[in-house]
């Protein structure tokens, strides 16, 4: 197993390429089931979670090819709908498959998912949704089993699930007549998505509201298209400048796509350019603390909380945030109070007291974000070394994040224990 050792307290400096979205690629080649013929898609991310997709697709015996940073995907060979437990479990996004199966096929038979330790994360309103549409749901041994011929329907989620939204809106584009999402969810990535869908031949609008109206159509039909940059991994690198009082552009992260992020980094004392290229952040004269709570887009994304957090540790003065989209998000703190972070935890808040410097720690990643948190308090700790064991948490997610880091000027590498 891999480890990441920092040596932090180097401001980060110079220029960083931001690559294409993990959770834009992942619906994306989920999508791929409902077309007739093979679909390309542009700028995809080289992270195991896109990985596991792809065997998730070639276990169905769609053939997947995957050269550089693109990939081809021809579904026509699809003769199973069942997704195994051994894969879904791997990745929650795996039961992405379900909406275009189900609309394709009229049958699936998907494992109930797996993912990030973030709290419960059940899929009740994705199976509400498909329920809507006409499908019958059975859960047996662990897996849901869809049928069913879909009809349109008029459905309101009771929360802006992103996934639940991007599962229905896929199915819908091969229910018989209209669908109406209401209270759907707004990410960037459902925008995406929407277009990769209306290129294969879809009709829906709306996506990026509330409100996502769909006509379903007879067959959908092989495309191309470039996967968005990641709004996230974006988000990282800035607020690692920030954190290490450094000078960065992440190239090609779009300011749209993280309104409230930008305006709290702002808020705690960055200067923000937006430029052609992307967008660049500046400390100017320390970080101040700041207030936020996440919340579904165009609100601050929890995606950010935790390394947002690593940087409010080193502020001037206290930040209170709150995380109200996922329970149980907050396993990163234990790792930052041993690196001399002072955060006490009051249900689905955080209040962090800004300390004048962190030290680096041995630490154990736990999931996704939570580890980018402690690479984000690794390269602040202005003395000592952090070692960040079960590094696969990183991988899953940010494409060689030391490589990227070093060459804005981090002291940091990946060794084999
Ligand atoms: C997606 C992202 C993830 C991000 C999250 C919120 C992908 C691959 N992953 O995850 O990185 O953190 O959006 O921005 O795109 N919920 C239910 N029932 C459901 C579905 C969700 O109660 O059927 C709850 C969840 O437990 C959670 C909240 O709704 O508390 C938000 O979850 P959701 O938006 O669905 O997140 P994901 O799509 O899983």
């Amino acid at each position: 197993m891999d480890k990441i050792l920092i040596r932090g307290g180097k401001p980060l400096k110079g220029s960083v390429q931001v690559r294409g979205a993990k959770n834009a690629a992942l619906p994306l080649m989920a999508a791929t089931i409902l077309a007739e013929q093979a679909c390309t898609l542009h700028n995809i991310p080289c992270l195991h979670d896109v990985f596991t997709m792809d065997k998730l697709l070639t276990s169905f015996g769609a053939k997947v090819e995957f050269t550089g940073r693109y990939m081809t995907i021809d579904p026509s060979s699809i003769d199973t709908q069942v997704a195994s437990y051994d894969l879904v479990r791997k990745m929650r996004a795996s039961f992405f498959v379900l909406g275009p199966m189900l609309g394709r096929f009229g049958t699936a038979k998907v494992s109930l998912p797996g993912g990030c330790a973030i709290g419960t994360r059940p899929v009740d309103i994705h199976l509400k949704g498909l329920e809507a549409l006409g499908a019958k749901i059975a859960i047996e041994d662990g897996y849901v089993i869809a049928t069913g011929q879909l009809t349109g329907a008029n459905y309101s989620l009771d929360f802006p699930s992103v996934g639940a939204t991007e599962n229905i809106m896929m199915a819908a584009t091969r229910a018989k007549g209209l669908t109406r999402i209401s209270n759907a969810a707004r990410e960037p990535e459902i925008v995406d998505l929407a277009h990769f869908l209306n290129a294969m031949g879809a009709q829906i609008s709306g996506a990026g509201t509330d409100m996502i109206t769909v006509v379903g159509v007879d067959a959908l039909s092989g495309t191309e298209h470039t996967v968005m940059p990641d709004r996230i991994e974006a988000g990282t690198f800035l607020v690692a400048a920030l954190a290490t009082h450094g000078d960065i552009t992440a190239l090609d992260a779009n300011p749209d796509h993280l309104p409230n992020f930008l305006d709290k980094l702002r808020d705690a004392g960055a200067e923000v350019e937006i430029l052609s290229s992307g967008i660049r952040v500046k400390a100017k004269n320390g970080v101040k603390a700041v207030d936020f709570t996440t919340q579904p887009f165009p609100g601050f994304p929890t995606d950010l909380q935790a390394q947002m957090m690593s940087m409010l540790c080193v502020a001037e003065g206290t930040s209170v945030i709150r995380e109200s989209v996922f329970e149980n998000r907050f396993m990163q703190v234990a790792e930052l109070v041993r690196m001399g972070a002072s955060i006490a935890l009051d249900g689905n808040s955080a209040i962090v007291k800004g300390v004048p410097q962190i030290a680096g720690a041995p630490v154990m990643a736990s999931d996704l974000r939570a580890s980018a948190a402690l690479v984000v308090a690794g390269l602040a700790a202005s003395k000592g070394e952090t070692s960040i064991a079960r590094v696969y948490h990183i991988d899953r997610g940010y494409e060689r994040i030391e490589e990227r880091l070093a060459s804005l000027g981090a002291d940091i590498e990946r060794v084999q224990e």
